[in-house]
């Protein structure tokens, strides 16, 4: 009799550890589920993911010990993202995060019960996520990384002043960069500036899109784009070979070697997600919880790229940038 229950034991504990979403490593009672979905693994999103585990700690959730972490890497394919979607709502998640826009729009149409907390989507309302920034109303809550177009051309004017072409390198398949775009082309409207796009499908069509670009403007854009940000070291050989100034959106892209941007610390952002994270653990309705949009945002440039294009930031832009890719 003891060898059955013994052996039943080891059969529950085992299938508890398979469960994914569901395992709890036999402290059932006290370990909540989380499942994140990562869009792709890049820089930015990495440090987002880790600060989020940073903010949950911080809100005494930790990982391994009253909380279990399911983390599945959705490797820029929807496929797979729908499949970690359903894999989280099947083992019962109590919440589940996704990081970056199609992440978040994937788990959204899996689940309308589970609360799902989002972290670094450019634009929720485009991205169909929620019904308002306010009141996002359903079972989604989250923070935003918007920065506007305007702002970063801003900041190229009073760096490179007196283009006349702006191309724009982005990928079709991303709401949160489509936003964007709409703001870059109607900033090049009210300013008699001309814009070239140059849209990719996935990384691998990123190099060829950006030497089509190299050839026909004056400095180059991108968005807050995943696809683009994964594909750094390209985009930059391609530029730096051809001295065009390329003005990126967050400042991981600046690190991978985009000449400039004005965005957020994504270290803040994930933080504050985790923190909403933990709201929602302890109970709160995210229908009620407005998405938090992050206020404090810097110059960062990149003196490498600076140097290699022939580039000399102006003194006003130094004595306010953070350096990065030293
Ligand atoms: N804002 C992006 C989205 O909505 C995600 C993102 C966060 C990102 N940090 C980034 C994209 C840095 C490119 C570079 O999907």
């Amino acid at each position: 009799m003891k060898k059955v229950l013994t052996v039943l034991l080891v059969l529950v504990m085992a299938m508890s550890l398979f469960a994914g979403c569901g395992s709890d490593g036999g402290t059932e009672n006290e370990s909540v589920k989380v499942g994140i979905l990562q869009l792709m693994e890049h820089p930015s999103l990495n440090t987002i993911r880790e600060s989020i585990i940073e903010g949950l700690a911080d809100a005494g959730y930790v990982d391994g010990d009253n909380m279990v972490i399911d983390y599945q890497n959705g490797q820029n394919d929807m496929t797979i993202m729908k499949t970690a979607a359903q894999t989280f709502v099947a083992n019962g998640c109590d919440v589940i995060i996704a990081i970056a826009t199609p992440a978040a729009q994937a788990v959204l149409s899996e689940t309308t019960e589970i609360p799902i907390v989002f972290a670094a989507v450019t634009d929720p309302v485009d991205a169909g996520l929620v019904d308002s920034l306010e009141q996002p109303g359903g079972n989604v809550t989250g923070t935003s990384d918007e920065v506007s177009a305007e702002m970063i051309m801003n900041l190229a004017e009073e760096i490179t002043p007196g283009f006349k072409t702006i191309g724009a390198l982005y990928s079709s398949g991303e709401d949160n960069s489509a936003s964007v775009i709409a703001g870059l082309k109607a900033y090049a409207d009210a300013k008699g500036l001309k814009v070239v796009e140059s849209a990719v499908t996935n990384s691998s069509e990123v190099q060829q899109a950006a030497q089509y670009l190299a050839d026909k403007v004056d400095v180059v854009y991108s968005p807050i784009d995943n696809t683009v940000a994964s594909a750094m070291a390209v985009a930059t050989e391609v530029f730096n070979s051809q001295k065009i100034p390329f003005y990126v959106s967050a400042d991981s892209m600046v690190a991978d070697g985009g000449l400039a941007t004005y965005g957020i610390d994504y270290t803040v952002l994930g933080k504050e997600t985790g923190a909403m994270v933990a709201q929602v653990l302890g109970g709160e309705d995210p229908a009620g919880i407005p998405v938090k949009k992050m206020s404090d945002m810097s110059v960062y440039i990149n003196q490498n790229t600076a140097d290699a294009i022939g580039v000399e930031f102006p003194q006003a832009v130094l004595d306010r940038a953070q350096v990065l890719g030293e």
